[in-house]
């Protein structure tokens, strides 16, 4: 299993991680040119100059049909081995940026490697950020992982650092840890979080769920306002 950090622009790691089964990496054996689209070094019908242009081999051997069955493990491209079957990707998402394959805008996923924003399976980001917060947020082509890290009873501990517009008053703490707090339009209170407070208008807040605009309505409730917003981590996943 590779397990490494790759760094595009310093807002992109790349981590592939030995994550427990069910997502262990797969290594699948089909036709050369599936494997090529798939990952989005060329489309299907390119496949085939695709071999002419690149040294492709199965193995030691050079191969020229793109029909041919091999294991994903077993081929190279000009000697490098195929990008992961399955990826898992940090990133320290900038501004401005938003998550979300069809939007107007900067598309996060613009900020992927071609090749990768061509993958089939397509990725998509575990969760979503505001297009104003910044941070960590994980991307993956793994739907069955995406499903898990997202469902309601998943709890990822999430750290947040906030700038707030006002100075804290001092019983926010006590307000977040009760388990009591109900947002406005919910039924639910939301679970107990933890909240530090670095300086008066500057703070860190771990949550356990991830409900909509979650950390701006939370100091929304508190009569505050965030004016930044940067997730330091997602589960064991930091950006610091
Ligand atoms: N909470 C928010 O309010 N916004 C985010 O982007 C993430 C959590």
């Amino acid at each position: 299993i590779l397990n490494y950090k790759y760094f595009l622009k310093d807002i992109l790691y790349i981590i592939f991680k030995n994550i427990k089964k069910p997502y262990n990496m797969p290594n699948s054996y089909k036709r050369v040119d599936a494997h090529l689209s798939n990952l989005g070094y060329c489309s299907r019908g390119e496949a085939k100059n695709f071999l002419k242009m690149f040294r492709v081999c199965v193995g030691d051997e050079r191969i020229f049909d793109a029909n041919k069955k091999a294991y994903h493990n077993d081929i190279t491209v000009d000697d490098e081995p195929l990008d992961a079957e399955s990826l898992v990707i940090l990133m320290n998402k900038p501004s401005g940026v938003i998550c979300s394959h069809n939007d107007a805008g900067v598309l996060i996923y613009s900020l992927l490697p071609i090749r990768w924003q061509r993958r089939n399976p397509k990725i998509s980001t575990i969760g979503r950020l505001d297009a104003d917060t910044t941070g960590a947020i994980l991307l993956t082509d793994n739907g069955a992982l995406n499903h898990k890290l997202t469902s309601p009873k998943s709890d990822v501990a999430k750290v947040y650092e906030a700038t707030l517009a006002e100075p804290i008053k001092g019983d926010e703490v006590d307000i977040f840890a009760s388990g009591e707090l109900l947002l406005n339009g919910e039924k639910k209170p939301l679970l107990p979080a933890k909240l530090e407070v670095i300086n008066p208008t500057l703070v860190r807040l771990k949550i356990c769920e991830g409900r909509y605009h979650q950390v701006k309505r939370m100091f929304g409730s508190v009569g505050n306002r965030v004016i930044a917003l940067h997730r330091v981590s997602f589960g064991d996943f930091s950006v610091e």
